[in-house]
């Protein structure tokens, strides 16, 4: 491939950099007024009144919805599929029920944000209040054993490996428990609702999935979709908080509705810790056991998590049903209902905290049968996936552990922990693996060749600042042999031929095929034209002996009989090309597939990916070098290397940023993101990014990225896994596993702050 691949600057770079990249909150309305929401003191509970008189007193103030007077929404109905997915079962202002601490409770509806916002402080609620549960092991008992995770059974195994691990010395067993830890995207969520007259509605929102927003919106208004629209052409980080609708944008439209003018909505950074969702904490206890050459004979995994309103809990078994060769493996979970903002999907939701628990547990089996914990990954590797038995569809796991060895300099490192030093520096090595699920979905796009030579591209896919604009415009280049530059990509609009949600790392694999299929019936189109033109010098030569490139078709043997795309289209009369087209995995598997295709899909076989035949994965090694600080227990990751096995590569540049912000996500959780609360209250004493610390510069080091390349030849013709989420899996275990190394210290509960170290082992 020509253009696929290249490390290209983002299409939309210039825009971004200068401002002219329009994200959610700076669609302003002529006549538009300002929401600012009061929300819950308290965590258990009802409202028993609310007295806004004050606040309506207040300057500027238009309305006060409370459950008194706000539109009645369409209640939540488990059984209808809505095309979206609500973030929590919660709808805003229905009830005066509390589940936690912060949800929205009334809103101000002000001429100014600031109006509104005072405003708000000025209303009054009475509360009746209950006990409120915070803590997960006073919960746990009264918890519930879910029994699905993503379609597949949850409870697997359950008390099977006892015997085995029980029968041997060879095995270890110990408790590991990560935080919860909150999204914060640059881009605060925010919505701006307009409606004309009282059925359609357009929604200026910061979301990952404009179809599954206007599903939400069009139910729960009771509208048709067509007459709702969502717009989101930029969005400034997602990472699974924006992947499904929450409370805000439901009260967007509500305001507008009531007081018939535009309305924007835009939460506050506090906000992002309490109303968006959350990774919830997790406990996860993990054995395993091994023969006497350090073979694995069985793994079990246990997740003890927390939910509230919603059915998502933190899958962290995931990894542990595909990675290595143990014949037995038991996952279970446990979930209890705690009184604190939602859970929902936190990038690689289940992997990050799940690979954190099994990577460091497999490091510590490695120790206890003094092996290289390299080689004892390597000595136990499967080739296919273990719980299907089906092979994988294309996997170099150990290509990654060979690589990643060389570029960190693993032959440095002592195999006894608390040798190497610098100093007052302890220096460790740590390896751990990275794998996520390569989803694909069904996804449709429009390529549209106008007579001047550019190139419009549609699609209701979205860029949550990944890259795909910019892919989207190679791939079409690509199949059309005309210029990146000569390409207008239009994506971020539900009116767009439909797409699914920029979640799972499936956007690459899903929206790309269509794009291409649709440029692949254009460019097809105009060569039918040419070969049956007297006017063409391509007339009656055969398909297979022409090849095309700069826009235009050229005979392979002789490169000097050309035709270009301009001309066959001036001589037939035509101003425009076009094809719009849907492309599906065989299987239609994935998370919010498209419900109808915008024109019929002659899609051949070969080119659906077959969930029957093959599992879909990707892997990756994940190494750091870490230096510790002998007297302050500090912990510097000074070198991180990550090799990835994620199939074709669409841009060597953007693929890159992707796999290095997913690093530093992971740096984040091992070193420093917590989301505390504080238990009398049941609110995050973690109010800000002042004290919910993610890594800043110097936390980062030096990260070398890796990329196998090799496409994947079951995914899709173009052979390309998703990249948004794998990066961040298996990173807080490298750095615990260098910590180890580096002082015989086992850190076995996020973050690794320095009081850690300083406890006695
Ligand atoms: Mo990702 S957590 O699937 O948006």
């Amino acid at each position: 491939m020509a253009i696929i691949g290249k490390p290209i600057n983002r299409v939309d770079a210039l825009l971004k950099v200068t401002g002219a990249a329009k994200y959610a909150a700076e669609f302003n309305q002529p006549n538009m007024v300002y929401a600012f929401p009061v929300r819950s003191t308290i965590a258990k509970g009802s409202v028993s009144a609310i007295d806004s008189s004050a606040a309506e007193k207040s300057a500027g103030v238009i309305k006060i919805l409370t459950p008194e007077n706000a539109p009645q929404l369409k209640a939540i109905d488990p059984k209808v599929k809505t095309g979206g997915m609500l973030g929590e079962q919660l709808l805003p202002l229905q009830d005066n029920l509390v589940y936690y601490f912060g949800q929205y409770i009334a809103l101000v509806v002000a001429e100014t944000y600031e109006q509104a916002r005072a405003a708000a402080s000025l209303v009054k609620v009475n509360y009746s209040k209950e006990k409120h549960a915070i803590d997960l092991n006073t919960e746990l008992p009264n918890g519930y054993k879910p029994q699905k995770v993503q379609g597949e059974d949850a409870q697997v195994n359950e008390g099977k490996t006892a015997p085995v691990i029980d029968a041997t010395a060879n095995k270890i067993s110990y408790t590991y428990t990560t935080p919860t830890e909150n999204h914060h995207p640059m881009e605060p969520h925010a919505s701006i609702a307009v409606w004309e007259g009282s059925d359609k509605l357009t929604l200026y929102d910061s979301t990952q999935g404009v179809m599954g927003a206007r599903g939400t919106l069009a139910y729960h208004f009771s509208l048709t979709p067509e007459n709702v629209q969502i717009v989101s052409p930029y969005v400034g980080g997602g990472f699974g908080c924006k992947g499904s609708q929450w409370g805000h944008m439901l009260l967007a439209a509500m305001a507008a509705k009531l007081v018939q003018r535009p309305v924007k909505l835009a939460i506050t950074r506090q906000m992002m810790q309490t109303n968006v969702g959350r990774r919830p904490a997790t406990q996860q206890k993990m054995a395993m056991a091994t023969d006497d050459k350090g073979m694995l004979t069985a793994i079990r995994h246990h997740t003890d998590s927390y939910g509230n309103k919603s059915d998502f809990f933190e899958p962290s078994g995931k990894q542990t049903a595909v990675l290595y060769n143990a014949p037995l493996r038991e996952i279970t979970y446990k979930i209890a209902k705690l009184n604190i903002g939602t859970p929902t999907y936190m990038r690689a939701p289940g992997e990050t905290p799940g690979t954190f628990a099994l990577e460091s547990a497999i490091d510590e089996m490695a120790y206890k049968m003094k092996m290289d914990p390299v080689a004892f990954r390597v000595l136990n590797h499967t080739a296919e996936d273990p719980s299907k038995k089906h092979p994988f569809s294309s996997e170099n796991l150990l290509d990654c552990y060979t690589i990643g060895s060389e570029k960190i300099g693993w032959q440095q490192r002592k195999a006894e922990p608390g040798q190497l030093r610098k100093g007052k520096q302890l220096i460790g090595y740590g390896v751990a693996t990275a794998t996520y699920p390569a989803g694909r979905s069904a996804a449709s796009a429009k390529v549209q060749l106008r007579a001047d030579g550019s190139v419009i591209v549609q699609s209701a896919t979205q860029d949550i600042g990944t890259g795909t604009y910019t892919i989207i415009a190679q791939t079409a280049s690509e199949t059309l042999g005309i210029p990146v530059e000569k390409i207008t990509v239009k994506i971020g609009d539900s009116s767009f031929p439909p797409a699914p949600v920029s979640g799972g790392s499936m956007t690459t694999a899903s929206v790309n095929p269509a794009v291409m299929a649709a440029a692949e019936m254009v460019r097809k189109e105009l060569l039918a034209l040419a070969t049956a033109d007297t006017g063409s010098s391509l007339k009656g030569r055969r398909l297979e002996d022409i090849g095309y490139a700069d826009g235009h078709f050229f005979v392979t043997a002789d490169k000097t009989t050309v035709d270009s795309y301009a001309d066959i289209m001036r001589r037939n009369n035509k101003n425009i090309v076009e094809a719009c087209t849907t492309a599906m995995p065989a299987s239609g598997s994935g998370l919010g597939a498209p419900t109808a295709p915008c024109m019929e899909a002659p899609i051949d076989k070969e080119e659906n990916s077959d969930k029957e035949k093959y599992s879909f994965h990707s892997f990756g090694a994940q190494f750091a070098e870490v230096w510790v600080d002998e007297d302050f227990g500090t912990i510097r990751v000074k070198r991180f290397v990550s090799v990835q096995d994620v199939g074709r590569i669409m841009n060597e540049k953007t693929a890159r940023s992707q796999i290095i912000g997913g690093v530093i996500y992971g740096i984040g959780a091992a070193l420093m993101e917590e989301t505390a609360y504080d238990h009398r209250w049941a609110n995050p004493a973690t109010r800000t990014l002042a004290d919910y610390h993610v890594p800043v510069n110097l936390d980062v080091p030096d990260i070398g990225v890796h990329f196998i390349g090799k496409p994947d030849p079951h995914i899709s013709p173009i052979g390309a896994r998703g990249i948004g989420e794998i990066g961040t899996t298996g990173v807080s275990a490298a750095i615990a596993n260098a910590v180890f190394n580096a002082t015989g210290k086992r850190l076995r509960d996020l973050p690794f702050t320095p009081d850690k170290m300083l406890l006695k082992s």
